[in-house]
Formats: C-alpha cells, structure tokens, sequence
C-alpha cells in the first residue's frame, strides 16, 4: 500500500470564475448546494460545525443543515450538549461543507443564535418517532456507563410519550447568520479557485479572490 504521504488527489474538473458568481452568497450556495446534492451519493447536507469553549480551546464535530436562508444556516442538536454549552457562552462558529465528487468546498462563519421554539418543534415533529425518542434518551455529550443504560433509557421514554413525543426543553435549532462565506473550487497544482463573500456593515457583500 501507498505510504499516506503520497495520498494526494489532483483537482481539475472545473473551475470558478468571478463573473460564475452571484451577487448574494445565500443564491450562490443554495447552487453548488443544488448540485451537491445531485452528484454526492450521500449526506451532501452533513457539515463540520466548529465552535469554541469560553477559553478559546476549539471542537469540531459533523452535523446536519436542515435548512438555510438570508437569515441563515439551520441545525438542530442538544442544547446541553458540549457544543450548546461553547453556543451559550460563545455563540460564534464555523461550517465547513466539503463535496468531494465536485471538488468543492465551502466555509462559512458568523454569529449563532437559538431559533424560536415553534421553529424547534415543527422540524422535531418531522422527524421520526426513534429519532424524536432519541432526543429524550440520551444526555448528549454526558458519560455513560454503558449502551445498556441507553437502551434502558430509551425503553423508559417509549413507554412514558408512546407516539406522542414531545419536543424536549433542551432539545432545538441553531442558525448562524454568515458574517463571511467562502466558496472553493479545487484545480491543478493546488492553484485552487478561492472567493470568499465578506458582509459589509451595510449588508452589502464584499466578494473577493484568495489566494489558495
Ligand atoms: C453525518 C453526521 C451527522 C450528524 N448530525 C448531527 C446533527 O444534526 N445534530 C447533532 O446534534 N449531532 C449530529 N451528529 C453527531 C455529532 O457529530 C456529535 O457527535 C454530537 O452532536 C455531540 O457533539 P458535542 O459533544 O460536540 O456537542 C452527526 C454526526 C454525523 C457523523
């Protein structure tokens, strides 16, 4: 097997013009979304969502975006999480997309904030019953002693809600509202194609190129 230092792809389906872009980031994402979603066999929604302690100290972790809009990008997770705790006391984060099938990768940052509880349980009553039990189950990001306990917790939940699950108080949405959005094309010789979207303060967006 090749050592990992040779482990290396070259990039060269495509590239990324200033005149390809559209003026607001939201319409220009919700294009290489369209197409990630098209050319990627799967989770073309799943993005790295990093956030930081009080501190500074950083983590990283996957989520999904459920939805996204000139308000924002939308997730759902556990508000008692360790990642709603570093929301709550530092709501300021990071996504990161990468679509490999289109050597593509978009990176967005900006400012957090939880979504209306009305929001939180529209999305959780569409989601399916395990999923809805699952929230209440597990004290996410807690130790446990074993998937036994899980499981026990789980059977506890079903029985108590049956079908009618109710969204649980910790349990809801984020959206973080870009202050910059990044788009990324890859192309050969690591001369990627890089335009990242600054917002202005007065709302208008400042598109330039970077260097790769
Ligand atoms: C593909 C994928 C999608 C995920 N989607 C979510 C999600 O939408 N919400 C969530 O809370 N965790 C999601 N997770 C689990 C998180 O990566 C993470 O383990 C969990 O949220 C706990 O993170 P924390 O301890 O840093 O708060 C997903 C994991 C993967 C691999």
């Amino acid at each position: 097997m090749d050592a990992l230092s040779h482990l290396r792809e070259e990039y060269g389906l495509r590239g990324l013009a200033r005149k390809d872009l559209l003026a607001d980031p939201f319409r220009q994402f919700s294009v290489w979304f369209d197409e990630a979603r098209a050319a990627e066999p799967r989770d073309a929604n799943a993005m790295t969502l990093a956030t930081a302690a009080p501190e500074g100290e950083p983590f990283a972790r996957t989520v999904l975006l459920k939805g996204f809009d000139p308000g924002g990008f939308l997730f759902f997770t556990n508000y008692a999480s360790s990642k709603g705790r570093q929301l709550e006391a530092n709501p300021q984060a990071a996504l990161v997309f990468f679509w490999r099938t289109l050597e593509r990768q978009v990176c967005v940052g900006g400012a957090v904030s939880k979504v209306s509880r009305e929001e939180s349980e529209e999305y959780f009553r569409s989601r399916p019953l395990g999923s809805r039990l699952g929230a209440w189950a597990s004290a996410q990001s807690v130790p446990v002693a074993s998937r036994a306990v899980l499981e026990e917790r789980l059977a506890h939940y079903t029985k108590e809600f049956g079908a009618e699950v109710p969204l649980p108080p910790h349990w809801g949405g984020y959206r973080l509202a870009p202050k910059s959005v990044e788009f990324w094309q890859g192309r050969p010789d690591r001369l990627h194609d890089r335009f990242r979207y600054a917002l202005l303060p007065g709302g208008e967006w400042r598109i330039e190129r970077l260097s790769p």
